[in-house]
């Protein structure tokens, strides 16, 4: 099994999207193996963000992921990366196909709503940065043994 991190970026927390996404989350088939609201630390989303460090967009990111309490959860199934980017949608929300989640809810790239790690690496290494190893459970869902063959 595969894990991701997943945020709902602090505009989504403002307009009542939280429990819209967890469902989707939840609906696909995907485990929450840890969860969390908090107003993220400004060093904590520049380790986040760090490969964007140098971009023209970086600062307006920063102030956007700490202006507010956003949700920070670990998904876990298989290939939830792929699964969750998909499920996401693409960064403009523009090009986001209608039924993901960018798709159905957001309109500009700067407040595009949600974040999902985009490869192993990522995935682990964002982690760390959110989660404490005690704060993630190891446990079954009971709708395992139908999700997966
Ligand atoms: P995320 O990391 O938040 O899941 O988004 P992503 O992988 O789809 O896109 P990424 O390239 O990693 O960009 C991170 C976030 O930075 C903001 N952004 N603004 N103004 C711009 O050109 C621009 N480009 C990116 C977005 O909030 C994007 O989600
Ligand atoms: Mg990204």
């Amino acid at each position: 099994m595969e894990q991701t991190y997943i945020m709902i970026k602090p505009d989504a927390v403002q307009r009542g999207l939280i429990g819209e996404i967890v469902a989707r989350i939840e609906k696909r088939g995907l485990k929450i193996s840890a969860m969390r609201m908090n107003l993220m630390s400004e060093e904590s989303a520049k380790e986040h963000y760090r490969e964007h460090a140098e971009k023209p967009f970086f600062k307006s990111l920063i102030d956007y992921v700490t202006s507010g309490p956003s949700v920070s959860m670990v998904v876990e199934g298989k290939d939830a990366i792929a699964i969750m980017r998909a499920v996401n949608g693409a960064t403009d929300p523009v090009n986001a196909t209608p039924g993901t989640i960018r798709g159905d809810f957001a309109i500009e790239t700067g407040r595009n709503v949600v974040h999902a790690s985009d490869s192993p690496e990522s995935a682990s290494r964002e982690i760390s940065i959110h989660f404490k190893d005690a704060e993630i459970i190891n446990y079954t869902k009971i709708d395992e043994v139908c999700l997966y063959e």
